[in-house]
């Protein structure tokens, strides 16, 4: 009820200016008796998943904190991890603005934000602030004038700074809106970027004396020859787990409706189908090896599920989280527990 009450108010403001006035609203209520107005407590619903144990199956997608600035709100509201980022080694502005738009008759939203973000270390000093011991993971990305060929130094660096920090890593070359970073998803770039993580990885916890996995997060517009590809990789790797999918360039299901001829990742309902076909095709290559988090267009339980039928063992939400609220996370968490 409240959150159709704010959402109302939200969504007659500039998108990019609503997000703003929405986090700073979550960061300034959490921890305190006014959180009362977006926490849930509802049974859980444990999943095991990278060799951790998570409260529930559903995840805040990357993006929405990019920061990690309201991680307390945000576990309030019954998340059962929070993946903020993405995050680069230097703080950068991101595109110009607009560059965040809804498609509200479907339920989607284009951006192009481009790695907007305070930097590793801001991220950091918020992380070591948080007080709820929510599961955190951290999207990792390069800068945007770091040349794509040098962009692993950047991914090092990243992982080298939150590793501590963080319940697991996820590292994202799968943004449509960073010039080249897509690349990174082929041939011997992708080779030669994952073996350096894994290397980096084993030196980390030996430092540390304790494992983080590491989830490579993909694009949903790849031929069934290159999710194969990257399957293999990710299996030569022994890499720790994939999340399908960031957004599409694709303009399916939105033609004709305002802002649909917008530059950038589309998210949301016309993404469903899609990112699900996608999971589908990464299970079937990975042959439960690695396990999947399901992203991308989910907007209801039953898409939820329907990720999960697909081969995933874990979903997370944005888009849906902006048109359906806090509710969607119980919902999901209930249809679980009875599947
Ligand atoms: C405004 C916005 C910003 C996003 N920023 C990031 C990001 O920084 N890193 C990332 O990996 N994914 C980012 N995403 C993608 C989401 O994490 C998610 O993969 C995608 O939106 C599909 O899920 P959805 O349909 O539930 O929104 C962003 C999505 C949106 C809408």
């Amino acid at each position: 009820m409240f959150y159709k009450i704010a959402q109302k108010v939200m969504f007659q403001m500039d998108p990019e200016k609503a997000h703003h006035l929405a986090m700073s609203s979550l960061k300034s209520t959490a921890n305190s008796p006014l959180d009362c107005f977006y926490a849930q407590k509802f049974e859980q619903a444990p999943v095991e998943f990278m060799g951790i144990t998570f409260p529930n199956p559903v995840g805040l997608a990357a993006g929405m904190d990019k920061d990690g600035e309201c991680i307390d709100g945000f576990h309030a509201m019954g998340f059962g991890h929070i993946e903020v980022g993405t995050v680069t080694p230097r703080p950068q502005p991101g595109n110009e603005q607009p560059r965040l738009f809804r498609l509200k008759p479907a339920k989607a939203i284009i951006n192009r934000m481009g790695f907007n973000n305070k930097g590793v270390d801001n991220l950091i000093a918020n992380l070591k602030q948080a007080k709820s011991g929510a599961l955190i993971g951290v999207n990792i990305g390069k800068n945007k004038d770091t040349p794509v060929e040098q962009g692993k130094d950047d991914y090092l660096i990243c992982m080298d700074k939150v590793y501590e920090y963080a319940t697991y890593i996820a590292v994202n070359i799968s943004s449509p809106n960073t010039p080249g970073l897509r690349s990174l998803q082929y041939g011997d770039l992708l080779d030669d970027l994952l073996a350096s993580l894994k290397d980096k990885q084993k030196d980390l916890a030996e430092k540390h004396g304790k494992y983080v996995p590491i989830a490579l997060k993909i694009a949903p517009d790849l031929s069934p020859e290159e999710v194969q590809k990257i399957a293999d990789s990710l299996i030569r790797n022994k890499f720790d787990g994939a999340i399908a999918t960031n957004t599409t360039l694709s303009r399916d299901g939105v033609s004709g409706l305002l802002n649909a001829n917008e530059s950038g990742g589309l998210s949301g309902k016309p993404l469903n189908s899609l990112s699900t076909s996608i999971i589908k095709q990464l299970s079937d290559c990975l042959k439960g090896e690695i396990p999947i988090i399901g992203v991308g267009g989910i907007n209801s339980a039953a898409d939820a599920i329907d990720k999960l039928d697909a081969g995933a063992s874990m979903v997370q939400i944005y888009s849906g989280f902006i048109y359906q609220g806090p509710k969607l996370i119980e919902d999901i968490v209930n249809a679980y527990r009875v599947r």
